[in-house]
């Protein structure tokens, strides 16, 4: 299986453990680390609306505690056409992985591969 696969695969699978009640849109992330390990994550929402999380800064969140530090791929699916990153992930994404390649995935286990720094043109970056 190639690698965009088992990254497509493994967000499908740890979507089923996103938590969801409030837009029951749940959204899973796997993201691959330089190293080759992978780490996934999953929308968790709160009653407090401001308060929830995407997928995809759970997956970064996780692995960033976990001391990685350089990141080459993100697969992130979610109902519909292709799953895309809201705006919030591709800024936090951007800080990290300026040269990620983000697969954005469905159901189906259809993707679209596209450059991070595509999705988020001229990105704030302090200087
Ligand atoms: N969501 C993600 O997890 N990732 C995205 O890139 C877009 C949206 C989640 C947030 C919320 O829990 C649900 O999808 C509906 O917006």
């Amino acid at each position: 299986m190639s690698e965009d696969k088992r990254l497509i695969q493994l967000a499908l699978e740890s979507r089923d453990k996103a938590y969801a009640p409030y837009s029951e849109f749940p959204v899973g992330a796997a993201l691959l680390t330089e190293e080759g390990e992978t780490y996934t994550g999953v929308n968790v929402e709160n009653g407090v609306n401001d308060l929830s999380i995407c997928a995809e800064r759970v997956a970064l969140f996780k692995a960033i505690s976990e001391g990685e530090r350089k990141f080459t791929k993100l697969a992130v699916v979610c109902e519909g056409e292709y799953c895309q990153p809201c705006g919030a992930c591709r800024q936090t994404l951007f800080e990290h992985a300026p040269n990620l390649t983000v697969l954005m995935g469905n159901l189906k286990e259809e993707y679209r591969t596209v450059q991070l720094a595509e999705l988020l043109p001229e990105a704030f970056q302090l200087e």
